[in-house]
């Protein structure tokens, strides 16, 4: 197309491009091995343990801390295979099951997930939960 363009006349410093296609994989816990085994993070000082997060594929049992903002950036610092885009609520890609408790939203998801699953990208353990993590 840009050549067309061209042809046709169009200075081709004007013609902007964009490609389109598959893009590398975005579960690096199933593709990459030399990534670190899940751990519990470091604790954070001077905030209040909060209720307890379960990753449960990942073997981990930590506190929650509000020093992580949301149960995505939990799940990286303990280096927990992750899958993640838009980290707003819009795009579902973080969508992971909740095996057992209650979360809260900030920001509150575009779109609900579904029933039984968790957008861990924008959300807060409520109590003490687990994840099919
Ligand atoms: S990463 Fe997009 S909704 Fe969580």
């Amino acid at each position: 197309m840009t050549k067309a363009l061209a042809d046709c006349g169009l200075d081709p410093s004007r013609v902007r491009t964009e490609p389109f296609g598959s893009a590398g994989s975005i579960n690096p816990g199933v593709i990459q091995t030399d990534r670190p085994a899940p751990h519990t993070p470091a604790t954070p000082s001077g905030v209040p343990a909060g209720p307890t997060v379960s990753f449960a594929r990942s073997s981990i049992t930590t506190p929650w801390s509000t020093s992580y903002g949301t149960l995505l950036d939990l799940a990286e610092a303990c280096d927990v295979p992750v899958k993640w885009s838009c980290r707003s609520g819009v795009c579902h890609t973080c969508e992971s099951s909740l095996l057992q408790g209650q979360v809260d939203y900030s920001p509150e998801p575009l779109d609900p997930p579904q029933a039984g699953n968790v957008l861990i990208c924008c959300s807060q353990p409520a109590a003490d939960i687990v994840l099919d993590l």
